[in-house]
C-alpha cells in the first residue's frame, strides 16, 4: 500500500462530510503504522471537531504516519490546533495534499510541524482535493458563494413549455437525483418568476439529508410576493432569505433575512446578492431557476458551475406546445468524446 493509496482513502472519507461541513472544508484523515491503518476521520459537520481529532484523540501509537486532505490547522477557533495534538501525538510523518488558504493557516499548520521536526509531504492528489472542496476554496478567497447553475431540460434547451409548466420536463428519477443535488449546497436560489408559476416549497425531502440545514434564496425585485405562496413559511431548517430592490415601493421586510440591493432593468445586482449570502456564511448556493436568472448568473459570469438533467424529448418552440404533447426519444445512445457528446434517438412510431 502506498502514500497514493492511502491519501485516496483520505479523500472518500471527507466526502462522507459533504453537505454538513459549510462554511467549513471538507476533510479526510488516515492514520498509518507498518503499512496498517489504525485509525481514520473526517470532518462531520460545521462544529463538530476535526478530521485529524478523531482521528488521533483516542490513538495511543506513536511514530505514525498521517494523511490529511488539507493541511492542518494552527489557531484556535471551535476547537484547538490540529497541528499542535499531531506534535502532542508524535506523528511520525504528515502527508498532505493541499496547503489550506485561509489566511488563518497558508502554510502556517506546515510550518509548525516542520519546526517540531516532523518530516511532511505536501500535494499529492492535489487537483483532487481542490476539486472536493471547491466550494470552499472559491468562498475563503471571495468571500462569496461558489454558484452553481441546475436545471432540468429537455434536448432543445426547453425549461418548460409555452405554459410555464416546469415540473415534468425530466423523469421521476432524475428529478429526483437533482432534488437530492440540493443537499450538496448550503443554498438553493430561485427568482420571482418560478415562485409565482410553481408554488415550490425549496426545502430538502429526499432521504439521507437528515439534519441538514439548507437557506432558500428568492430574488423578488418589487418585494411583491403574494403572502399565500408556500415558500412565505418560515421552516426551521429552510430558512428564507429574500432579495429586493432598494427602490421597492414595499420596503418591509418579509422575512428575517431580507435584504434590499441595488437593481437595474435587468433585475437586482448579483454580485451584491451573493456578497450578502457570503456575510450569512452561505459557502455555495445551487440556482434553479427559471430561464431569466439562469440567463443573468450566465451573462454577467457569476456562476462556476453548470449541472443540467437532459429529458431524451423535444419540447419544440411555437404555439401552445405542451410537455404531454413532447417527443420522446426512445432507445438512446450518448457517445461521449474529448470535445463534445453525440445523441442518437429514435422516434417512437418511426417509421410509419
Ligand atoms: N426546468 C427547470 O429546471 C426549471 C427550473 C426552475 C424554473 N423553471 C420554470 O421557469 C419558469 C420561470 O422562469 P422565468 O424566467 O419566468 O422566471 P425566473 O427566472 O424564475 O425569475 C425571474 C424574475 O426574477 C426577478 N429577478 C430579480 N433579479 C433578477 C436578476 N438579476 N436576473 C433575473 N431575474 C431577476 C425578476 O422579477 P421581479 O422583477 O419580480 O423581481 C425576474 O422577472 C417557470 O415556468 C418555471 O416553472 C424551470
Amino acid at each position: 500500500m502506498s502514500d497514493l493509496t492511502f491519501m485516496k482513502i483520505a479523500l472518500r472519507l471527507s466526502l462522507k462530510g459533504l453537505g454538513y461541513t459549510e462554511p467549513n472544508p471538507l476533510v479526510g484523515a488516515v492514520v498509518v503504522k507498518g503499512g496498517r491503518i489504525l485509525s481514520c476521520g473526517h470532518h462531520r459537520g460545521f462544529g463538530a471537531p476535526h478530521a485529524e481529532a478523531m482521528a488521533l484523540e483516542r490513538l495511543g501509537v506513536s511514530g505514525t504516519t498521517l494523511y490529511l486532505t488539507l493541511e492542518p490547522c494552527s489557531h484556535t477557533g471551535k476547537t484547538p490546533p490540529c497541528a499542535d495534538l499531531i506534535i502532542a501525538r508524535r506523528v511520525r510523518r504528515v502527508v498532505v495534499a493541499m496547503i489550506d488558504p485561509n489566511p488563518l493557516v497558508n502554510g502556517s499548520g506546515i510550518a509548525r510541524l516542520r519546526a517540531a521536526g516532523i518530516a511532511t509531504a505536501v500535494g499529492l492528489c492535489r487537483d483532487q482535493a481542490e476539486r472536493i472542496n471547491r466550494h470552499y476554496l472559491k468562498y475563503i478567497r471571495t468571500h462569496a458563494p461558489y454558484v452553481a447553475i441546475h436545471a432540468g431540460l429537455s434536448l432543445d434547451g426547453k425549461l418548460s413549455d409555452d405554459a410555464g409548466r416546469s415540473h415534468w420536463v425530466t423523469s421521476e428519477e432524475l428529478r429526483r437525483l437533482a432534488h437530492s443535488l440540493r443537499g450538496e449546497f448550503s443554498a438553493i436560489m430561485a427568482g420571482s418568476g418560478t415562485v409565482r408559476a410553481d408554488d415550490p416549497l425549496l426545502t430538502l425531502r429526499e432521504a439521507g439529508w437528515v439534519g441538514k440545514k439548507l437557506y432558500r434564496v428568492v430574488l423578488d425585485s418589487q418585494n411583491a410576493l403574494p403572502r399565500s405562496l408556500r415558500i412565505i413559511r418560515e421552516l426551521d431548517d429552510f430558512p428564507l432569505v429574500i432579495f429586493s430592490s432598494r427602490h421597492a415601493a414595499d420596503r418591509s421586510p418579509r422575512t428575517r433575512h431580507h435584504y434590499f440591493v441595488d437593481s437595474d432593468g435587468n433585475g437586482l445586482d448579483l454580485g451584491e446578492v451573493l456578497a450578502n449570502l457570503g456575510r450569512l456564511g452561505i459557502a455555495s448556493v445551487l440556482v434553479e431557476g427559471g430561464g431569466r436568472l439562469i440567463d443573468s448568473f450566465v451573462r454577467q459570469r457569476r456562476f462556476d458551475e453548470v449541472v443540467l438533467f437532459y429529458a431524451p424529448k423535444i419540447v419544440g418552440g411555437s404555439g401552445a406546445t405542451r410537455l404531454a404533447e413532447a417527443l420522446e426519444l426512445r432507445d438512446f445512445r450518448l457517445s461521449e468524446l474529448a470535445s463534445g457528446f453525440i445523441l442518437r434517438g429514435f422516434r417512437p412510431c418511426s417509421p410509419d
